[in-house]
C-alpha cells in the first residue's frame, strides 16, 4: 500500500505559510515554491542508494560513500508543476526532466493527455511526479498512468498541499506510488479548490488570472 509522508520540517512549514498568504506577490511566491521544492527534495531522496568507494584523504586511505548512480527523472504536471522543477534540480542536477500536460474534458470532466515528453530511457529511471496541488487526484492518477504506460516502474508523487480526497484517489489507483506532501489540508470546496489551500497555484506562480 502506498505510504503518505507529510514533511513537517519547521522550514517547510514556515515557508508554506507565506506561500498560502494571499498578500504574497508573484515574485516571492515563485521563490518560496522553489525553496520548498528544494527542501522537499532533500527529504524525498533520503532512501537513495549509496555505495562505498576507496579514496585517499590527506591523512589515510578510507572507504567512503557516494550515490550509487541511480538515474532520476522529474516530471512536472503542466503548468504549475514547472514551479517546483528548478528547486529539485538544485539538489539533483543530473536528473532528466519530462513534461506531462493534461486538460479536463468539459463533457466527461476526465483528464485528457495533450502533451507528453519524457527521457528516452523511461524504464531505467526512478521518477518524481510533481504538482503543487493534489486536489481531486484525477490529474495525478492520469499523469502516473501515462508514465507507467511508457514503462516507468518506480514513481513517487510530490506536492505542496493535498486534499484528503485526492490522497485517497491516488492511493487507490496507484498503491505502489508513495506520496510526499508539505501539508495535508482540510477538504475540497465545491469548485475543486483545496481549503484552506493557496488558491490557484498556476495563476499565483505565473501572475495570470
Ligand atoms: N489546483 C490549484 O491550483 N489549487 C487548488 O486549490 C486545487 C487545484
Amino acid at each position: 500500500m502506498a505510504k503518505v509522508y507529510v514533511f513537517d520540517h519547521p522550514l517547510i512549514q514556515h515557508k508554506l505559510t507565506y506561500i498560502r498568504d494571499k498578500n504574497t506577490g508573484t515574485k516571492e511566491f515563485r521563490e518560496l515554491v522553489d525553496e520548498v521544492a528544494t527542501l522537499m527534495a532533500f527529504e524525498i531522496t533520503r532512501d537513495m542508494p549509496l555505495e562505498e568507494i576507496e579514496i585517499e584523504t590527506p591523512v589515510s586511505s578510507t572507504k567512503s560513500k557516494v550515490l550509487s548512480g541511480k538515474k532520476l527523472g522529474i516530471v512536472p504536471i503542466l503548468r504549475a508543476g514547472i514551479g517546483m522543477v528548478d528547486g529539485i534540480l538544485k539538489l539533483i542536477p543530473a536528473a532528466k526532466v519530462g513534461h506531462i500536460g493534461l486538460y479536463r474534458d468539459p463533457e466527461t470532466l476526465k483528464p485528457v493527455e495533450y502533451y507528453v515528453k519524457l527521457p528516452s530511457d523511461v524504464e531505467e529511471r526512478d521518477f518524481i511526479v510533481v504538482d503543487p496541488m493534489l486536489a481531486t487526484g484525477g490529474t495525478a492518477v492520469e499523469a502516473i498512468n501515462s508514465l507507467k504506460k511508457r514503462g516507468a516502474k518506480h514513481i513517487k508523487f510530490m506536492c505542496l498541499i493535498a486534499a484528503p480526497e485526492g490522497v485517497e484517489v491516488v492511493k487507490k489507483a496507484h498503491p505502489d506510488v508513495d506520496i510526499y506532501i508539505a501539508a495535508l489540508d482540510e477538504k475540497l470546496n465545491d469548485h475543486g479548490y483545496i481549503v484552506p489551500g493557496l488558491g490557484d497555484a498556476g495563476d499565483r506562480l505565473f501572475g495570470t488570472k
